[in-house]
């Protein structure tokens, strides 16, 4: 299967199965000799019941003291899996936005989708087994309303694995450690399990990110001048820092401090 129509087929999807399916013959056997020409789509395609709701309908994050309800659960797990179905479409984006990106960056790509389309179905199940459906709840499109300031992948990594993804590299243990103390461990082995991935997908952006800095300057540097459209680096952090799996991630001791000092 082309690496391109794979794309497309996760872009266009308008059924949850279709954004959750792997490529035919499977992510070895995809053939990335014709990326096609540059495509930004503005939005994506979905199911009906996952249309992207107005603000108006969005039902309120749950305190982390009320996750042992089933119902607060759901409401916690429905936007990570938003989020995750969110990741898997602007990397689909990518790959039709960037096909001049280097093949390694490329080839990269692929291997991130993999993972949230793990992790979307880890939350869909579980969704699930706490009585409801992935697309009860209404959906935002915090993500998709980023896409057209990503004019490059550098732009990309740092808005998505350096902003969405640094930041829950906090957000993720921070869950889990909540979701175990309410006695939900089945959720914390889930966000357990997404916070090493996590590490992974950060790394790729500290790689890139590194890549595409030029001598003389720093990677932060870099970074905060790539940020765009409501992206700072305040965003990319939590309620509790967490360095080590920032430098676990690759990412160097001026970035680290960088963010540390970011409000
Ligand atoms: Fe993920
Ligand atoms: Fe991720």
């Amino acid at each position: 299967m082309r690496l391109r129509d794979f794309a497309e087929r996760l872009l266009h999807a308008t059924t949850l199965e279709q954004k959750l399916a792997g490529p035919e013959g499977g992510f070895h056997a995809l053939d990335d000799r014709d990326p096609g020409p540059p495509q930004a789509w503005s939005a994506p395609s979905r199911p009906a019941e996952l249309a992207i709701a107005p603000r108006s309908r969005r039902v309120k994050f749950p305190h982390p003291d009320n996750l042992a309800e089933p119902e607060m659960a759901v409401r916690a797990l429905h936007t990570f899996a938003n989020h995750e179905l969110m990741a898997i479409e602007l990397m689909a984006w990518a790959l039709l936005a960037y096909p001049d990106a280097p093949p390694a960056f490329r080839a990269g790509m692929v291997r991130l989708i993999a993972d949230e389309q793990r992790h979307l179905k880890l939350y869909v199940d579980r969704i699930r087994e706490l009585g409801a459906n992935f697309g009860d709840l209404p959906v935002n499109d915090h993500f998709w309303r980023c896409a057209p300031s990503l004019t490059s992948p550098l732009k990309w990594v740092c808005a998505m694995n350096l902003t969405f993804e640094q930041g829950n590299l906090d957000h993720a243990p921070y869950f889990e450690q909540h979701f175990r103390r309410v006695g939900d461990t089945v959720t914390a082995q889930i966000l357990e399990q997404i916070f090493e991935d996590e590490i992974h997908h950060v790394g790729f952006g500290a790689r890139w990110l590194k890549e595409y800095t030029p001598e003389g300057h720093s990677t932060f540097e870099i970074y905060c001048q790539n940020l765009t459209f409501h992206n700072e680096p305040a965003r990319a952090r939590g309620a509790i820092f967490n360095s080590d799996a920032r430098r676990a991630a690759g990412l160097d001791e001026i970035f680290v401090e960088g963010m540390l000092r970011a409000t």
